[in-house]
């Protein structure tokens, strides 16, 4: 991966498959890659050598457009500190990546994903006037409204309180199971990673079962 300050390497002979359907949990130290793993598989940074298929996708194959476009059809991602547009409303944050996919339906689509994570009440209301676990309820209402196959979460429960963590990870698990929504879960959270079907550990850059 290339950086300002050089060449650096930080995923090395990372082997991982992850079946459709199925929730992998990802455990390992500060440091150890997890992050960059997500951005490899979401097409936000390149790996500088092996192969990475998404649903069926070699990314090597796709441009910017064409990984832009994967995502916003087959991948949704939650991160730690939930990445809310700030000018923008819990119904426009969760309708905007459909807008852009064409649908002609988004705001219906993002306002029945905001009720299933329990904020029918909060769609007109912009994220700095709603509570740390509803920001992470709208980000899930945006990952989850195009139906994504894959979802990928990077310490969704990192910037929560433990009651409101197991509020959102509830949420996450109950949808994904509704979807059949295939899983990477970072967490550093053993509880949290043991509600995956299996899991893997990172560290220094490499993958262990
Ligand atoms: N763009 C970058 N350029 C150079 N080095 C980077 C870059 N991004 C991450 N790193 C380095 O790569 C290593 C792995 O970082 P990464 O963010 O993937 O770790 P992580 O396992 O997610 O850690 P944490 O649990 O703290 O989130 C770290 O040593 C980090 O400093
Ligand atoms: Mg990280």
């Amino acid at each position: 991966m290339p950086s300002s300050s050089g060449a650096v390497n930080i995923l090395r002979g990372v082997d991982l498959q992850i079946g459709a359907g199925e929730a992998v949990g990802v455990v390992g130290p500060s440091g150890s890659g997890k992050t960059s793993l997500l951005m490899v598989l979401a097409g936000l940074e390149r790996a500088s050598s092996g192969r990475v298929e998404v649903c069926g996708v070699d990314l090597a194959t796709l441009g910017e457009d064409g990984l832009a476009a994967l995502r916003r059809r087959d991948i949704g991602i939650v991160f730690q500190s939930f990445h809310l547009i700030g000018s923008m409303t819990a119904l426009e944050n969760v309708a905007i990546p459909l807008e852009l996919a064409g649908a002609s339906d988004a705001e219906d689509r993002a306002a029945e994903s905001l009720r299933a994570v329990g904020l029918g009440h909060r769609m007109t209301h912009l994220p700095g006037a709603l509570s740390g676990g509803e920001q992470q309820r709208v980000a899930l209402a945006r990952a989850f409204a195009a139906r994504p196959r894959l979802l990928l979460a990077d310490e969704p429960t990192g910037n929560l309180d433990r009651a409101t963590g197991e509020t959102v990870m509830d949420l996450l698990f109950s949808l994904r199971a509704s979807f059949g929504t295939t899983l990477m879960l970072i967490t550093h959270d053993p509880a949290l990673a043991a509600r995956c079907d299996r899991i893997v550990s990172m560290a220094d850059g490499k993958l262990s079962p």
